[in-house]
């Protein structure tokens, strides 16, 4: 019965908000299977090829103050810091000599980086890494600074919904976030030809299983190149700090599920997943992900971007990672490769 639902999906890409829901509630059954053909549909679009994308934690200063995230701007106890564009071309020397073709600069809304600012520096990288992609976490900006770091180089931008119901946004930020706002970010950035990242954190405060299977739905409606999901993870100096973590079991389903739906994407087994579970990346990988995110920082300030309790690899200098993970993918069958690993927009 749910291996029918499976295969539907598999030639499909896509299925009622019913089937899926019937999915996602009968998981235990059928989660194998589900890993089976979604690791299948990567190999036919990707192989057996996982990318990596060097992460630069740039800033954790943020004006938001999501309840979820330990790097809100009422946690008094983060130690904030900032990089400079000086500390940031260093972190793309180092990843580019460890074999990184995809820089991501990731940080909270913080004001100091104006779009003159971030300019220079997608400039000065294309300029040093011709090879490289450019990929931007920087949260929700004006269409005008969208089209400014767009112009200036930046290939991708990652910008998680982190749901699709506005019920359920406004259960998990405060009155002066907006649903629309969010979304009008994502499809600003489609429509200025940015690779485009959407995702959602699994077993957020809230959410429901009715509400994962409307994420299947959206994802397929908005059609994202890339889509980033983690189980939430409590932080203890945020309002959810006593709600319960996603499970990896969900998340893995989840990852399949977004694999046969949307059969191109580039989808990571995140630094939460591997947090959650201490083979967390290679379950992923096995389930249908081809993305991996090591981090860049400089190790000084690693601990410093907890958005939750526990994150992994925060003490270990960036080389370590790439090692440690190149012995973890083997244990898959799969292999990283030194690669920009774009889109398949091709076949
Ligand atoms: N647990 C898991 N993921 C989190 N994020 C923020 N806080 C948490 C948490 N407590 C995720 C959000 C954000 C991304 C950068 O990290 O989805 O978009
Ligand atoms: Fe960082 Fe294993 S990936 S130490």
């Amino acid at each position: 019965m749910y291996k029918f639902l499976i295969d539907k999906l598999e030639r499909e890409n896509s299925l009622t908000f019913n089937e899926y829901l019937d999915l996602i509630q009968h998981r235990e059954q059928i989660c194998d299977y589900a890993a089976e053909r979604a690791a299948a549909v990567r190999d036919k679009y990707y192989g057996k090829r996982v990318f990596t994308r060097g992460l630069i934690e740039l800033s954790n200063y943020c004006k938001n103050d999501c309840y979820y995230c330990g790097i809100r701007r009422s946690n008094k106890n983060c130690e904030r810091y900032r990089l400079t564009a000086e500390d940031i071309l260093e972190c793309a020397k180092e990843g580019y000599s460890l074999g990184f073709r995809t820089f991501v600069l990731q940080g909270g809304e913080d004001s100091y980086y104006t779009d003159e600012l971030l300019c220079g520096i997608i400039r000065e990288i294309k300029r040093l890494y011709p090879d490289c992609a450019v990929t931007l976490s920087l949260g929700e900006r004006s269409y005008d600074s969208y089209k400014a770091l767009r112009e200036a180089g930046a290939d991708r931008y990652l910008l998680r919904h982190e749901t699709c119901s506005k019920a359920h946004y406004e259960k998990l930020h405060p009155d002066n976030m907006s649903f629309e706002n969010r979304l009008r970010c994502l499809y600003d950035l489609k429509r200025l030809g940015f690779q485009v990242g959407a995702g959602f954190m699994v077993g957020s405060p809230y959410q429901t299983e009715e509400d994962l299977a409307n994420e299947l739905l959206f994802l397929k409606r908005l059609q994202p190149q890339m889509v980033g999901i983690g189980p939430f993870i409590a932080h203890r100096d945020t309002p959810f700090k006593d709600f319960e973590n996603g499970t990896a079991e969900m998340t893995l389903f989840l990852l399949s599920l977004i694999r046969l739906t949307l059969p191109r994407v580039l989808l990571p087994a995140t630094t939460a997943l591997g947090t959650i579970h201490p083979l967390g990346r290679e379950m992923g990988i096995e389930a249908g992900a081809n993305v991996l995110m090591p981090n860049l920082s400089p190790t000084a300030v690693r601990k410093k971007y907890m958005l939750y309790d526990n994150k992994i690899c925060t003490g270990d200098e960036a080389a370590q990672c790439v090692n440690c993970l190149a012995n973890r993918i083997k244990s898959t069958g799969c292999e990283i490769v030194n690669d920009r690993g774009d889109y398949n927009y091709e076949i």
